[in-house]
């Protein structure tokens, strides 16, 4: 059946659609379209090579009419040493290269970064009149990006990928809501000049999935 959105997660997104993640990654962070009047976006091909190392906690809205991306979801885990800079303020995520990406590797403890989310403007805060995949109308587009996201996070503990702790920062108000919601709160700075809130919590499948219990469908 022809259905005009869909929702891909991880290896499901195909290769040609990572120029439109690109697309919209510079069409939502553009300095213009954020709150704080920051350049937020990421340099092409660094995205890109975010996609190609490790894609599996990435999921999108496509509108396959228009042929682009409508939402996203990126997460991915980090290097620990990459991780406590960021905790620190000591380095941005403008400073992260794909090398500090991890692969989900089985027994190994890892630290979660969402790095990003984002809903096209026209869909923001609002309830779908429509179905997307199995997803039933009455949804909004984030809701159905953080179930996506949870379960890929249960899949990946099913496969002993053990994640101990996820950092998350907002580079606009409704990003900064997001990442104190989605780790538990605990914020470790604030600057808005660089746009970034960082968040920072153990993490613990559980909790988390009590804290998002409205996009679990
Ligand atoms: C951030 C963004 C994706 C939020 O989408 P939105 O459609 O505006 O979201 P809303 O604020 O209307 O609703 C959020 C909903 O998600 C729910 N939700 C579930 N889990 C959530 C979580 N972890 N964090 C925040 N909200 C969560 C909320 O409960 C809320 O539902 P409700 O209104 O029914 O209570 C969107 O505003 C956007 O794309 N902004 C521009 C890009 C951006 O700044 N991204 C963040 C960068 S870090």
């Amino acid at each position: 059946m022809y259905t005009k959105f869909i929702v891909l997660t991880g290896k499901d997104i195909p290769k040609r659609i990572y120029k439109k993640i690109l697309d919209f990654d510079e069409e939502i962070f553009n300095k213009e379209n954020t709150d704080f009047k920051v350049d937020t976006s990421m340099p092409r091909n660094i995205l890109n090579s975010f996609l190609n190392k490790n894609i599996s906690t990435t999921s999108i809205i496509y509108n396959n009419n228009s042929k682009k991306v409508v939402a996203y979801l990126q997460a991915f885990p980090l290097k620990h040493e990459l991780v406590e800079d960021l905790k620190y303020g000591e380095k941005s995520f403008k400073d992260i290269t794909s090398n500090d990406i991890e692969y989900y590797s089985p027994n190994k403890p890892l630290c979660l970064y969402i790095y990003s989310i984002g809903v096209a403007k026209k869909y923001r805060g609002k309830l779908l009149n429509f179905n997307i995949g199995n997803y039933p109308s009455g949804q909004k587009m984030i809701n159905i990006l953080i179930n996506e996201f949870i379960n890929k996070l249960k899949q990946l503990e099913t496969n002993n990928i053990i994640i101990d702790s996820i950092l998350c920062d907002g580079v606009s108000k409704k990003g900064q809501e997001f990442a104190m919601k989605a780790t538990g709160g605990q914020i470790l700075f604030n600057n808005n000049d660089i746009g970034t809130m960082m968040c920072y919590s153990k993490f613990d499948i559980n909790n988390f999935l009590n804290k998002n219990k409205k996009s679990i469908f």
